[in-house]
């Protein structure tokens, strides 16, 4: 790929001096985790992640624009109706880093509007999500300035630009199966944006039920970029990297035969190693409560004894997605109310697709 392949130069066209855009964007679930990152702001990761989207949660963005008058620039923010000047600096770095690609957006000011269907503070991440909806709002008014712009290129960039915002965010531009970061047996994956999964997948994996188990929803403690960081000096990194490539092959297979056994004893791997890797970093860090493990315990002893298929997977943080094929969803929702409501502060019932 050529090195300007993003970059914007068309100087001659005009927008309407005021304007409003909007987008919504579905947060992912990764299977095998994103978990380091070249020390730099570039956003580039250190092994290939691949998630779903999760259904029934999302963020809905509206990027109103307004030609400046003069040089100062002025963004505002609001969430769910109120401003939140909080969001200020991450959303100002956003502007900064893109602005290099999207010089037209020196041009105005803006004012975001945007909600998430999920509460929040539900230990949700929000920031793929929400980054993905500003990125495709972005490339909205792009659109309108260079109305040939293809739709592929159109998906390519705002999968760059949000990659800019938060990694996991470049991922939330597609829904399905999407893959970020460069793997040898993955046709067109590369580190600067995401593309859909490109083979074939069985049709137990087109949809499986997603249940999320809010165990903490206070504010994570260490943020996934400072967790990030950490990957750099850690002992075991090399290890993590070639297991996380490993798992995306076998990941491959397990796809296209319909192996929902093989497939939960790998996410639930992955989500573990994920763990291991901020347990043993420098400073260390636990995420896990003690009712995430009761969790998991209750998890394998109910798959020992029923038989079912029920894994689990695990973010950043306390909380716990569980997996299972959408056929089961009757009896297996119905188990979780009763046998694991109690440890919970909430239950979101959604789906990956
Ligand atoms: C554990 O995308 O939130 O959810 O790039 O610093 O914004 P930044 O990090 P972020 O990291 C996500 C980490 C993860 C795994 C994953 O989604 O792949």
């Amino acid at each position: 790929m050529k090195k300007n392949y993003f970059f914007y130069s068309n100087k001659k066209c005009f927008i309407d001096h005021n304007g409003i855009v909007s987008s919504k964007s579905h947060s992912n679930l990764a299977l095998i985790k994103y978990w380091g990152k070249h020390n730099h702001k570039i956003q580039i990761p250190l092994n290939s992640s691949i998630s779903y989207s999760l259904g029934k949660v999302y963020t809905v963005t509206r990027l109103i624009y307004k030609r400046k008058k003069k040089k100062n620039s002025s963004i505002k923010i609001f969430f769910s109706g109120k401003e939140k000047t909080s969001f200020l600096p991450k959303i100002l770095e956003f502007f900064h880093r893109i602005s290099f690609y999207c010089s037209y957006l020196r041009d105005f000011n803006f004012i975001i509007e945007t909600y998430n269907t999920f509460p929040h503070s539900s230990g949700i991440a929000s920031s793929a999500s929400s980054m993905s909806a500003l990125a495709l709002c972005v490339m909205k008014i792009e659109k309108k300035l260079v109305s040939s712009l293809k739709k592929d290129l159109f998906l390519k960039k705002a999968s760059f630009l949000a990659r800019l915002g938060s990694g996991s965010a470049c991922r939330s531009i597609y829904s399905g199966l999407v893959v970020w970061g460069c793997h040898p047996s993955i046709k067109g994956s590369n580190n600067l944006y995401a593309i859909p999964y490109p083979y074939e997948v069985h049709s137990i994996f087109t949809k499986i039920a997603n249940t999320i188990l809010i165990i903490d929803d206070e504010p994570k403690k260490i943020l996934s970029s400072k967790g990030h960081q950490l990957m750099n000096n850690h002992p075991y990194a090399r290890e993590r990297f070639k297991c996380a490539n490993k798992n995306m092959n076998r990941l491959i297979s397990i796809l296209k035969i319909g192996d929902f056994q093989e497939f939960g004893e790998l996410i639930e791997h992955e989500a573990l190693t994920l763990h291991a890797m901020i347990m043993t970093s420098r400073p260390y860090f636990l995420w896990m409560k003690p009712n995430t493990l009761n969790v998991i315990h209750t998890v394998w002893d109910f798959r020992k004894h029923s038989n079912k298929n029920i894994y689990f997977t695990l973010d950043a943080g306390a909380n716990v997605h569980l997996l299972y094929p959408i056929q089961e969803k009757t009896s297996i929702i119905k188990w979780i109310y009763s046998d694991l409501f109690s440890y919970c502060k909430k239950i979101i019932e959604s789906f990956c697709y």
